[in-house]
């Protein structure tokens, strides 16, 4: 295949910008960079062909050139129709030693503002590996599941002609994945068999795509081991609490620059992502009210003085109105109706099924108009606008830039070490659902502490066993929740 043509990103001159942004992050991502220095020689990873589905921000360039560094090869596309940065994904095709007139980087397939059909056909690029025996990868690297979700439905329409979930085509995305596995069925009826009989795992960024992995655990379907990353204190403490706490608010501010403070906002959700979100526009100054099924984070909410309340009792007062519970039917159309007029709407959570966009563009007489790229208003035929963010997709992706650089190291650090695992030590991890070893866990964090200035205090012999631990760790049973 020829390196020229083998990716596809919107404009491989901005390659350069791309590096630029690259270069100052590899500096904010000290646990990625530690990693390539340990493992530079060992090359834990030689051998491994990583396809990954992952949004491809400038963070993401630095973890698919660790893993890189570290033997792999790589194939990537983005996991959000929104989520690319133009210029990362330009600099990861061209590579640090190549030009744009002479691309020699990793085959990337992602732009932002893609269409569904081109997400999916960009996810099967990332899958598809050219003069491999399999045509696949090895390992996948998945965020939301998708690329996973691709290959398992793959398998299942060439056994029987038939996907379960998918043959209602009741979803655009549905019927977009069933024609896309038509045609490969028709290239190559066992592709996605033959593909998948060669993986050795998959490890999974964030608490969506989980809840997909331990759901065919649990129905038997799974082909492959996965390790859950999102899981890893490192990951979900962090990532999807510190990281929304300073890009959900830089996603309102870029796509309204409304004032936030004074303003009452609403989180749907009380879990990782919803205590992030909830704090950061507590910093900003609005009223924070948040919404929880759960009696345990509802309690918690209030404890952090939060009002916690149902949508209903608030839906024609607030001003801001933010989903983060990873579950569907969260903001109905009936709801849109009701808010004020110019209430902001918008979600945080993995997919666009918490805002019911289908229902709210079925509204009659509704007109929609898109002010920039990613920011919409909704006129009602009252003449009441609602204004939505990324047509319900996550917005701190779609209007923002994502997660920072410092917090997704963590995450990217978790997401590595889980590749060397499952690759190295097949034998350790039959098909199923693991979560990273403690030490790794810990490893992860120790490497963030000087970055930070911190200094960790050494246990002595005698206080580890009057503990019962040893000095070097892991400090926490498996339960101890953080
Ligand atoms: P979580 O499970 O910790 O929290 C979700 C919370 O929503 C739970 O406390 C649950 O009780 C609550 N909830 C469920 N249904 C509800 C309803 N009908 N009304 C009110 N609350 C409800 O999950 P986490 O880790 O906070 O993730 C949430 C979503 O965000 C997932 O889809 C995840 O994949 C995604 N995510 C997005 C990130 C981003 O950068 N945009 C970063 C990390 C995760």
């Amino acid at each position: 295949v020829d390196k020229r043509q083998d990716f596809k990103v919107a404009d491989i001159s901005l390659a350069e910008f791309g590096r630029k942004e690259i270069t100052l992050a590899e500096h904010e991502m000290p646990g990625l960079m530690a990693i390539r220095k340990e493992y530079a020689e060992a090359q834990p990873l030689a051998g491994a062909r990583i396809t990954g589905s992952l949004h491809m921000t400038v963070q993401t360039a630095v973890l698919i050139e660790t893993l890189v560094a570290l033997g792999a090869q790589v194939r990537w596309a983005s996991c959000n129709i929104f989520s690319t940065q133009d210029h990362a994904a330009a600099a990861i095709a061209v590579g640090p030693d190549g030009t744009p007139d002479d691309p020699k980087g990793v085959p990337v397939f992602a732009w932002k503002g893609e269409t569904l059909e081109e997400y999916w056909w960009c996810t099967e690029q990332a899958l598809t590996w050219p003069d491999t025996p399999t045509g696949g990868p090895n390992m996948i690297l998945d965020d939301g599941g998708d690329a996973t979700l691709l290959v398992h439905k793959g398998v299942e329409y060439e056994k029987d002609g038939k996907v379960p979930g998918l043959e209602t085509a009741e979803s655009d995305e549905h019927r977009v994945i069933l024609q896309l596995l038509h045609r490969t069925l028709g290239e190559n009826p066992q592709k996605w068999t033959q593909l998948a009989s060669e993986i050795r795992g998959v490890t999974e960024e964030t608490t969506t795509g989980v809840h997909r992995l331990y759901e065919m655990q649990r129905e038997g379907t799974l082909l492959f081991p996965a390790i859950n990353v999102n899981d890893a204190v490192t990951k979900s403490k962090f990532d999807n609490k510190y990281g929304c706490r300073h890009s959900l608010i830089d996603g309102i501010n870029r796509a309204t620059d409304v004032l936030i403070g004074g303003k009452t906002a609403v989180v749907c959700g009380y879990g990782d992502v919803g205590k992030g979100c909830a704090e950061s526009l507590r910093g900003q100054g609005a009223r924070v009210i948040v919404t929880e099924i759960d009696p345990i984070c509802a309690l918690q909410a209030a404890m952090d003085g939060y009002q916690v309340t149902t949508l209903d009792e608030v839906i024609d007062k607030a001003d801001i109105f933010v989903t983060t519970t990873g579950n569907k039917d969260i903001i109905m159309a009936s709801d849109m109706a009701k808010m004020k007029h110019q209430a902001i709407v918008g979600n945080i959570g993995h997919f666009d099924n918490e805002i019911d966009m289908a229902g709210l563009a079925k509204i009659p007489g509704i007109v929609k108009d898109e002010v920039k790229p990613q920011v919409h208003t909704w006129t009602f035929p009252d003449g009441k606008v609602i204004i939505v963010l990324s047509e319900g997709r996550l917005l701190n992706l779609g209007n923002a830039t994502g997660h920072p650089s410092f917090v997704m190291s963590n995450s990217f650090a978790d997401q590595t070490l889980a590749q060397i695992e499952l690759f190295t030590k097949p034998d350790a991890y039959p098909t199923g659902v693991y979560t990273l070893p403690k030490h790794l866990d810990e490893k992860v964090a120790r490497l963030h502490l000087d970055a930070l200035g911190v200094k960790l205090t050494t246990l002595r012999p005698e206080q580890a066993a009057y503990i019962g631990v040893e000095v070097e760790g892991p400090y926490k049973p498996d339960h101890y929740r953080y």
